[in-house]
């Protein structure tokens, strides 16, 4: 064991141009350790376009009246480039929304001044790997590390959100989570909502106790399903209204909530026009009765108030789905939510004052989201382009495993959350975590399909929302084990498997194929379960590319 980490050190220190005065500064440590608490200092040779200062910092905001509730919040600031960079918001937890431009040269300076290790990922965006904010590029309380890359993304609804080794959930939902909106001309050509009428929603749930201030817990219960919170706000606002005008608009869905799956529906029928996944526009938009959005995904959608009187109110729910921990033959037996679903919605609900697990919000529960209210009549004729953008079809053939695809089974046994039976460690890259750069490859999430977990496994499988940094991939196929089908079918009509995707939902039973490119940047990428408790219990590694 301790010979193998060495090799992966060699070629870590070989790979990143570590100097061996800095090895040999830190005997003890492993590579990776030994640059947490490091930093990183603006390059001279950097000029960029855009230069962004994000400051972290404790504060307290009105959210509720009475007492004020204790946040992580991130403000932000622009010193070089157009102010439309970024856009605070002083109400509410939500960190600052940063807008480029494809092509912009952008320089991120964070400080961090909580009383914690934190770094920042960019979640979505094609970066070099130490720009990436893996885990072992957090920084103290007082330091500061300088993001500094290009924007390669295409036009696209991306975020950002801490990503500090085992505390992610914790500091995601204390408020350290923004948007980040990229665009190019390829979609500003188009004739899509836009300004006021291209609204970005960030979907969460939190629980508040009686003195407003934010709840959590990670206790084996929470570790294991995720922590729920008993009430959803959006863009960091309880009971969330947003005003319309009667007219079309572009409206952006974000799931930054830490475990919470939501199967989304307008109340009045409408169907979910969806425009837009993950890294952008879709080709041509596609209408769904309903849409799921797992944790760190998101949809765009097109929705038409127009000939909607002033007072209209519609909702968006999320509707029941099954969303049963045990899946297969028991979520067969006893249909609906199952009954781990309905244990946890019910009996745990009560039994801990709702405090424990999403309290009148169980996990695929029905209940309202948010609320749109049409509050201002004007003459619109909107017509949704037919033709939104153009993608290129990955081809399996074009995989350099075609034959081969590389299989990561998901699993929770023995209380922990594995990706092929590993746990999350630092420096611990396995030989079949190790990718050529320039090379597409082919890689299979498997949620116990076939039974490749055997019974116990099963008993213990649940929705797993697959997610990889670095480059956007396409979904090529998803394969269901026939006994987990009655659960599925609760779900798969809202599934968008279209487009440039960097994180999918991998059902109990399923197994989900992907094409994935890795090019340009050579280094460790992470690869991990988006719910936030998972990632945190270890379901989350490393890919070297070299
Ligand atoms: Cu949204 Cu590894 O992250
Ligand atoms: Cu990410
Ligand atoms: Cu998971």
């Amino acid at each position: 064991m301790p010979s193998m980490i060495n090799i992966q050190r060699r070629r870590l220190l070989k790979f990143t141009g570590l100097t061996a005065a800095m090895a040999a500064a830190y005997p003890f440590l492993s590579y990776a350790e030994g640059m947490i608490g490091m930093g990183n200092q603006a390059s001279s040779d950097f000029d960029p376009d855009v230069e962004i200062e994000l400051k972290q910092e404790v504060v307290d905001i009105p959210i509720f009246r009475g007492p004020e509730t204790r946040v992580w919040k991130v403000f932000g600031k622009v010193l070089r480039g157009p102010k439309t960079a970024i856009v605070n918001h002083a109400e509410s937890y939500i960190a600052p929304t940063i807008q480029l431009q494809k092509g912009q040269k952008v320089r991120i300076i964070l400080k961090n001044n909580l009383p914690a290790q934190s770094i920042l990922h960019w979640h979505g965006l094609h970066v070099p790997s130490k720009m990436d904010g893996n885990p072992m590029y957090a920084i103290n309380q007082g330091q500061t590390f300088v993001y500094e890359f290009k924007v390669l993304n295409r036009a696209g609804f991306y975020w950002y959100h801490a990503h500090t080794h085992g505390v992610t959930a914790k500091q995601v939902y204390s408020g350290l989570a923004g948007l980040f909106i990229v665009s190019d001309e390829e979609e500003q050509a188009l004739d899509l909502p836009k300004g006021e009428y291209d609204v970005a929603l960030a979907i969460q749930d939190r629980t508040f106790d009686d003195q407003n201030q934010l709840y959590y817990n990670n206790h084996m219960m929470q570790r294991m399903q995720g922590f729920l919170g008993n009430q959803i706000v959006v863009n960091g606002q309880p009971d969330y209204v947003l005003p319309v005008a009667s007219r079309a608009y572009r409206l952006r869905l974000l799931n930054g909530s830490n475990s919470r799956i939501y199967k989304l529906a307008w109340d009045d029928g409408t169907p979910m026009t969806v425009i837009g996944v993950d890294g952008g526009l879709l080709e041509r938009s596609e209408r769904h009765a309903y849409i799921m959005l797992a944790p760190g995904e998101r949809r765009e959608i097109w929705m038409d108030f127009s000939g909607k009187a002033v007072g209209t109110e519609l909702t968006l729910r999320s509707l029941s789905f099954d969303s049963s921990m045990s899946g297969g033959m028991m979520g067969g037996m006893h249909g609906g939510m199952g009954m781990m679903g309905r244990m946890r919605g019910g009996m745990m609900g009560g039994m801990h004052g709702g405090m424990m697990s999403g309290g009148d919000l169980p996990l695929g529960g029905d209940y309202a989201v948010l609320k749109v209210r049409v509050s201002k009549q004007v003459q619109a004729q909107d017509k949704l382009p037919e033709r939104l953008s153009t993608i290129k079809p990955l081809r399996l053939q074009d995989a350099a495993n075609a034959d081969s695809p590389r299989n990561i089974l998901l699993s929770m046994r023995h209380m922990s959350a594995l990706l092929n039976g590993r746990s999350y460690a630092m420096d611990d890259i396995r030989d079949d975590e190790i990718i050529p750069v320039n090379t597409l490859q082919a890689i299979a999430f498997d949620n116990g399909f076939s039974g490749s977990m055997g019974m116990g496994g099963m008993m213990m499988s649940m929705p797993h929302p697959m997610h990889m940094h670095g480059e956007q991939f396409q979904v090529l196929k998803r394969e269901i084990d026939p006994r987990f089908r009655a659960g599925y079918e609760t779900v798969e009509a809202g599934f968008v498997d279209s487009g440039w995707k960097d994180t999918m939902l991998v059902m109990p039973g399923e197994k989900v194929t992907v094409l994935k490119p890795f090019n340009d940047y050579k280094g460790v990428f992470m690869y991990h379960c988006h719910n936030l408790e998972h990632e945190d219990m270890g379901m989350m590694r490393d890919f070297l590319v070299k």
